[in-house]
């Protein structure tokens, strides 16, 4: 049996994004026989980037009811919010002191506040907190916690994947073999989902196609994708499209041929709109107005996730309790 562990930070709503490059796959490994499956709300490192207390909240529900109203099999994944498992925030003080800071100095996210910081002529450091700063130990912690093989993310979070197995190689070296090496897992087709603009889907961008909007809405949306200025009947580049490139994400491979296809006989944009509307729309309606009921009942939402916090704390408590010894502090349970 190999464990599948993977967090969504509970800033915003979720997007397409999120939904090719994390939820999808998961929720499918999740269905393997010899899979162990660790799914969660990361409201932790939400802290880092929002403090309007409300907007985490509403987020981590819209969260949980997404996967939920996907199907995911709670008796068989373990569904949890990082917030109620304290052994996480315990372990990260423990990884922070083997952490290297060089490490952390190079840390995309780092990097880029850094990064924008001078190009503003600020302090390196303006407004960089401790959080951002540390944001890939906790993120460890998450995944060393359960012992996760595989982590499903999208190429933005591969770096925190390989920093987290870099902190639990340097533990294992020190005080035994403790925790298992992860690696990150990312799709081919859809590492880095492109928002309405072109850039990067991300929260933080304001790009994105939340994941259940109503039709209208959606189609609204992906109308809004910006194309290029080619009239219908000129050859089109499927290469540089969102359109396309939102299409090969939901597509079989024989429908992303034909599109292909489509594309360079040139069909107008409206048409290769109008049914990438459909392909979407296809595949998440189901789910969709199961996730307004979901919304629409808060302590359905809170039994799953504090049956989740309960099986997770079945597997960090003992684990948590073999770092202790490791590092020489008596365990107090
Ligand atoms: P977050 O909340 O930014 O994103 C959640 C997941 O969605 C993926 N993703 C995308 N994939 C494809 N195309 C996109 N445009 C796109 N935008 C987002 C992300 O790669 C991610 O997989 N730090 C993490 C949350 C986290 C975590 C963890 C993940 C905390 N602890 C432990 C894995 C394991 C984050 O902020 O993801």
């Amino acid at each position: 049996k190999h464990t599948v562990l993977t967090g969504i930070t509970t800033t915003g709503t979720p997007h397409l994004g999120n939904y090719v490059g994390a939820i999808r796959p998961a929720i499918e490994a999740s269905k393997q026989a010899d899979v162990d499956s660790f799914y969660f709300m990361a409201d932790f490192h939400a802290l880092i980037k929002c403090q309007d207390p409300e907007a985490i909240a509403l987020s981590s529900k819209e969260i949980a009811a997404t996967w939920l109203a996907l199907g995911l099999d709670t008796d068989n994944a373990t569904f949890y919010r990082q917030s109620d498992i304290p052994e996480i925030p315990e372990l990260t003080w423990v990884l922070n002191c083997l952490t290297a800071k060089g490490l952390m100095n190079r840390a995309h996210a780092y990097k880029a506040a850094v990064q924008s910081n001078l190009d503003e002529g600020l302090d390196a450091d303006a407004a960089v907190t401790m959080g951002l700063f540390s944001y890939p130990v906790l993120m460890a912690a998450d995944i060393l916690m359960f012992n996760a093989h595989k982590v499903p993310v999208g190429k933005d979070q591969i770096q925190h994947v390989e920093m987290a197995r870099d902190v639990a190689a340097r533990f294992n070296h020190h005080y035994g073999e403790t925790f298992t090496l992860p690696e990150a897992v990312v799709g081919d087709n859809v590492a880095v989902l492109q928002g309405l603009d072109g850039r990067k889907m991300s929260k933080s961008y304001g790009n994105t196609i939340p994941l259940f909007l109503t039709e209208k809405k959606l189609k609204k949306h992906i109308n809004k994708i910006k194309t290029n200025l080619l009239e219908p009947g000129e050859p089109k580049d499927p290469d540089t499209s969102t359109v396309f490139q939102i299409w090969e994400a939901f597509a079989t491979p024989s429908q992303t041929a034909d599109m292909r296809k489509a594309f360079a006989d040139g069909i107008a944009w409206g048409e290769a709109k109008k049914q990438l509307f459909e392909l979407v729309n296809e595949e998440i309606s189901g789910a969709r107005s199961r996730y307004e009921e979901i919304l629409a009942d808060p302590s359905f939402i809170e039994a799953e996730l504090l049956k989740g916090a309960e099986k997770a704390r079945a597997h960090a408590t003992p684990l948590l309790d073999k770092v202790r010894k490791a590092v020489g502090i008596r365990s107090y349970r």
